[in-house]
């Protein structure tokens, strides 16, 4: 009889204690900035150690200093979401490396995980002259623990009003001078307000190149921005009514840095959610659309996923966590309902 609880606990605990999940299934938490207390950053500056739990960095070894080639975020334990310009030049990324839970890239601390890439999957459609779909995803050979430093970011499904955030940051190793290239040392963080596509587009801005699916960010006269080396780094933007963020956009590209009309120009992860979970597994391949050009020898079938959810909790375990499950049962429904509308439409 006593062992009724334990067994109820079990069975509530169980599908979020999968191998799949060290996460507690919640996303976009910054654990280490409540302890700091929450600062406004107006310009660029240094980030405190696990400021954005979220960030990694995507290295080649075999290139000079640490070989930081471009950001990226963890959007579950195993997964990494980055651009898929970065690889373009890339001979053999079975010899890269992904190290997250860092502020420091010369020095990597006790909090600090390394992982291989096992798969690259980048859009099927990106284009190397239009940038359109610069998105792709990693896999890595082993799932990352979460903790204080390491957290996974929330992908927007099309529910979330993007276009109504106003908290929203960037973060990278990318460099700080607009004109010198090469990477920072420590991560870099930066507010930058979103701006309005339609006027990113207009004559004296970016003249029609940024695409519907492509999100504006930074200030009309310049000065704050990302840079060479931010590319695939996340684009976050804080819940309007929790203490959470969501990563709204990756690091693509932008005319020059720093230039005023000029801001930098991300690709919008809610546009391609459906794509993101496709690859990873989470939803079937019926709906994706067929492999084709040159990144096709990429895409195999993947394992399966469940999607984090925020909460509010600033714990890292759901478990024993009924509103955490209770966010998720409804998040899951408000995907379902989601999905028939799709189909209905
Ligand atoms: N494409 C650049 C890179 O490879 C950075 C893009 C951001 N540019 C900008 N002006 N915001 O790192």
């Amino acid at each position: 009889m006593r062992l009724l609880p334990l067994l109820v606990l079990l069975a509530v605990c169980w599908p979020a204690r999968g191998t799949w999940d060290n996460c507690g299934g919640t996303c976009g938490l910054r654990p280490m900035a409540s302890y700091y207390g929450m600062s406004r950053v107006v310009g660029g500056t240094s980030s405190h150690p696990g400021a954005w739990p979220w960030i990694v960095s995507i290295q080649n070894p075999w290139l000079a200093g640490v070989g930081h080639i471009c950001g990226g975020s963890l959007i579950s334990p195993q997964w990494v979401l980055t651009a898929a310009h970065c690889f373009v030049e890339a001979r053999d990324i079975r010899t890269w490396r992904v190290v997250v839970g860092t502020t420091y890239l010369t020095q990597l601390g006790p909090e600090s995980q390394v992982r291989g890439i096992r798969r690259l999957v980048a859009h099927q459609r990106y284009s190397n002259i239009s940038q359109r779909n610069d998105i792709a995803l990693l896999e890595l050979d082993q799932p990352v623990q979460c903790g204080y430093y390491v957290q996974l970011a929330c992908v927007p499904n099309a529910w979330l009003k993007v276009s109504e955030l106003t908290d929203c940051y960037v973060s990278g190793w990318g460099s700080t001078h607009a004109k010198s290239g090469g990477s920072t040392a420590v991560l870099q963080e930066a507010r930058v307000p979103l701006i309005d596509v339609n006027l990113c587009n207009s004559s004296q801005w970016y003249r029609g190149a940024v695409h519907t699916h492509n999100l504006c960010a930074g200030y009309p006269q310049g000065g704050i921005d990302t840079c060479q080396g931010d590319s695939g780094g996340p684009l976050v933007c804080k819940d309007k009514n929790a203490d959470y963020f969501w990563l709204v956009g990756v690091t693509s590209w932008g005319k020059g840095y720093a230039r005023a009309k000029r801001p930098g120009i991300y690709t919008s992860t809610q546009h391609f959610y459906d794509w993101i979970l496709t690859q990873m597994g989470f939803r079937s391949a019926a709906r994706a659309s067929p492999t084709s050009g040159a990144w096709s020898h990429f895409l195999t079938a993947s394992a399966p996923y469940q999607r984090p959810t925020p909460t509010q909790s600033g714990k890292f375990s759901s478990c024993p966590f009924p509103l955490g499950k209770l966010v998720e049962f409804f998040s899951r429904a408000q995907e379902l309902l989601l999905f028939l509308k799709e189909k209905k439409a």
